[in-house]
């Protein structure tokens, strides 16, 4: 299926009630208006939850309306990308998850244009210049600052919804001392506090255009795009796991389809899912 959409593993139990999201958030998200496409609905709020993508996909599963946005002020069980965890401590971070119903084509590119789009809005509403690592990474140099989770639910009737997961740190607090040297936030490359809601707000105003081009042909846009901000990790050294063994190769590129295109020492190689590390 779709290029690196996991199938998610829920939490589940009782869930706190949301409450009223902190007014920064408000006041952002209503001057954005109509540009926030199919997330111009409000946001649901926790201010302490598990994973915010654990409840979007309950509300997926339930009906809700595309574009249903979900986020926390502090997540308990913050998940990332290949079994990881994400640490989100209380105010230092956006936490968001968005509910989306793509076509199967919109689908296998929605990771790529996820991250694009993130990396986009932090620069419209901040300034910082950023770029992307496949598949959806968001860095600063060789420093992480966000990063997607998008977790695909499906029944017999194929793709029902995608949850898009977002993280990405805003302050510094929002990474722990064993990643430090590899993870950054927003204030901490600018030096100086941002507001929140605005780098929220210009996230899912970048992301609506993005999912507009995927869902009407234009994937070709999404992808020109995705290859100017990835253009800094081109050529650099990576290595990954497939088959059991560690491999590395020179990274080229993305194809058509959002598969990495890296050269090793037997030719192009095409990688479709997981990640790649830098060496
Ligand atoms: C990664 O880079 O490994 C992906 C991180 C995704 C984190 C976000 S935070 C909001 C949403 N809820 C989660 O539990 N995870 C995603």
């Amino acid at each position: 299926m779709s290029t690196n959409l996991s199938s998610g593993t829920r939490h589940l139990g009782p869930e706190p009630s949301p409450s009223s999201p902190p007014p920064e958030i408000v006041d952002a998200l209503a001057r954005a208006g109509s540009r926030l496409g199919p997330f111009s609905h409000g946001v649901i709020w926790f201010a302490t939850i598990g994973s915010t993508n654990d409840v979007a996909a309950r509300l997926a599963d339930g009906g809700c309306a595309e574009g249903t946005l979900v986020s926390a002020d502090h997540q308990t069980a913050g998940r990332g990308r290949q079994g990881r965890s994400w640490v989100s401590p209380p105010g230092a971070g956006l936490y968001v998850s968005l509910v989306l119903r793509p076509t199967r084509e919109a689908a296998a590119l929605l990771s790529l244009a996820a991250g694009l789009s993130i990396s986009e809005g932090i620069e419209a509403a901040t300034g910082l210049k950023t770029h992307v690592k496949w598949p959806n990474d968001v860095y600063v140099s060789s420093r992480k600052l966000a990063g997607i989770l998008a977790e695909a639910g499906t029944s017999a009737g194929g793709l029902q919804h995608v949850v898009v997961g977002c993280g990405i740190n805003v302050l510094p607090a929002a990474y722990p001392p064993e990643v430090a040297h590899r993870a950054t936030s927003i204030e901490s490359e600018l030096g100086r506090p941002v507001d929140r809601g605005l780098v929220l707000a210009e996230c899912l105003a970048a992301l609506a255009v993005r999912y507009a081009a995927l869902r009407t042909g234009r994937s070709a846009e999404v992808l020109d795009a995705w290859t100017r901000r990835a253009a800094p990790t081109f050529g650099r050294r990576v290595e990954w796991d497939a088959h059991g063994e560690a491999w590395s190769g020179r990274v080229e590129g993305i194809d058509a389809d959002g598969a990495l295109l890296v050269r090793t020492a037997a030719g192009v190689t095409r990688i479709v899912a997981g990640d790649v590390r830098w060496i």
